[in-house]
């Protein structure tokens, strides 16, 4: 793939919030989950993990953590990215918090191109109730859910969002 290839590659994904009932295959979700591992994390002590949650049950509980939103509700697939701090905090101290929130982060990325790349759809989604999906998961206290990140085959919005022009991101040589 050339620079511009993947440029297009970028631009042409976008949050999918409409999903139809077509499952997706083990083997989509495991090429997904690898790519994921492929991802620089702090001291590579790739201090994320994840649950793969196709349930229907559980997707309803984890839909209502999430205040309700419907895609996360119809997606046949949620993986839910977790901080592990303990992994981190192990070698860089209270550093590592910081570190397993950025390795997770970078992780969940990695899924999101990768379902794209793989002809999936997907919602990062961060908006829930971190005590209600502790719950419905049994999450460790060491360990933090950090995304929601719903993937199945769907319907992309027509129109694509738009971005601040990069411009406004950048300051050169100090703020
Ligand atoms: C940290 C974060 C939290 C987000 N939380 C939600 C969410 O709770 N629900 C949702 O529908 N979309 C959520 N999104 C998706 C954004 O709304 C979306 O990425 C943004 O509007 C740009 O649109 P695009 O992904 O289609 O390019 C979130 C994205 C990020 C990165």
């Amino acid at each position: 793939m050339d620079s511009s290839e993947f440029f297009g590659f970028l631009t042409s994904r976008s949050s999918v919030r409409s999903y139809d009932s077509t499952p997706v295959k083990k083997e989509d979700i495991e090429y997904i989950l690898s790519c994921a591992s492929t991802a620089p994390s702090a001291g590579n002590l790739e201090a994320w993990d994840v649950i793969t949650v196709t349930d229907e049950d559980m997707r309803l509980n984890l839909a209502d953590a999430g205040f309700g939103q419907e895609h996360l509700a119809t997606a046949p697939v949620l993986l839910v990215i977790c901080a592990n701090y303990v992994r981190s905090m192990s070698k860089y101290g209270e550093r590592g918090i910081l570190y397993a929130v950025q390795d997770a982060t970078i992780a969940s990325t990695y899924m999101m191109l990768a379902a794209q790349a793989h002809g999936l759809h997907s919602c990062w989604t961060g908006a829930f109730d971190e005590d209600e999906v502790r719950s419905a998961l049994g999450l460790p206290q060491h360990i933090r859910p950090l995304v929601l990140l719903a993937l199945g085959y769907g319907h992309p919005p027509s129109v694509l969002t738009e971005r601040m022009a990069t411009d406004e991101h950048i300051h050169h040589d100090a703020w």
